[in-house]
């Protein structure tokens, strides 16, 4: 970890009519570390998690990032910086191959421009062959080396996630925002995702990753906040999170998520 946080979030809010979904909300988040969000159903975390990611404008506060407000910024721009995310539900370009799939993630990124691709200029294919090698190390990054010529169509759900996470990686991210990846996975693909997410943050990226799976999410997060409608009521250890006055009672509904981390 570096000593200066890539993530700085201050006083972040926000209202949707009447309602405060989030409240003066006070975080950091550190290259090369996952940071964990949970709190219960509706307490704000996708609402935190779409402002940091650029796709819903906060009522009040700032998003600092890499030094520089982005909050505020239309929404490619916080791509382009390096923030992504993965969605909910897995969203491939139909027809197209695994590897074809990681390149479209990638175009952002290539230094050449369409009309060099249409007339297929010397540079434009030494871009494609480059952007090729790249998207199939992603692929084998994250577990997909086999099926890196099958159709999308053909992947498992599973599977489909994984695929997302490399079409994200591609961009090059320094911030990544999982909310709740392992929903609807396997044990054993959990264990998979487990294990990819361990690697990108190892890789010095900063993973913040909002999950209902306690047991998931404890074995990976350093550090968790833990939100309650809207606001942070404890962060810490996940150690420290667990036997938490403040967090056991934001639980009383569900003591077995607690339990079962
Ligand atoms: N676009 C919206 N318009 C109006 N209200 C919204 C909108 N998005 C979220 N909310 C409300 O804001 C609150 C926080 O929602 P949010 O989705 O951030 O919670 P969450 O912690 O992600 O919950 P869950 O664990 O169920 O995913 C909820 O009361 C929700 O109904
Ligand atoms: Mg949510």
């Amino acid at each position: 970890m570096s000593s200066i946080a890539l993530l700085r979030v201050r006083g972040l809010s926000r209202r949707f009519g009447g309602l405060q979904a989030v409240a003066d909300l006070n975080f950091d988040a550190w290259s090369g570390e996952v940071l964990g969000v949970i709190g219960p159903n509706g307490a704000g975390k996708s609402t935190t998690f779409n402002m940091i990611a650029g796709a819903l404008t906060p009522s009040a506060g700032s998003i600092e990032f890499d030094g520089q407000r982005v909050d505020g910024l239309p929404t490619h721009a916080f791509a382009a910086r390096g923030i992504m995310r993965t969605f909910q539900h897995n969203k491939p370009f139909p027809s197209m191959s695994v590897l074809e799939n990681v390149m479209v993630g990638m175009h952002t990124r290539i230094a050449c421009s369409l009309w060099q691709v249409v007339a297929a200029t010397p540079a434009a294919k030494h871009a494609q062959a480059h952007a090729a090698k790249r998207a199939a190390e992603l692929i084998e990054f994250v577990g997909l080396k086999e099926w890196i010529d099958a159709d999308v169509a053909t992947l498992s759900f599973g599977q489909g996630r994984l695929l997302e996470i490399a079409r994200a990686l591609a961009g090059e991210p320094r911030l990544m925002l999982f909310d709740e990846p392992a929903a609807g996975l396997s044990p054993s693909e959990c264990l998979r995702l487990a294990d990819v997410i361990r690697a990108i943050a190892a890789r010095g990226i900063a993973v913040l990753l909002i999950e209902h799976d306690m047991r998931f999410l404890m074995s990976l997060a350093e550090r968790v906040i833990v939100l309650n409608f809207g606001r942070s009521i404890a962060e810490g250890t996940p150690d420290q999170i667990r036997v938490d006055p403040a967090v056991v009672e934001a639980y009383l509904g569900d003591l077995g998520a607690l339990s079962r981390a």
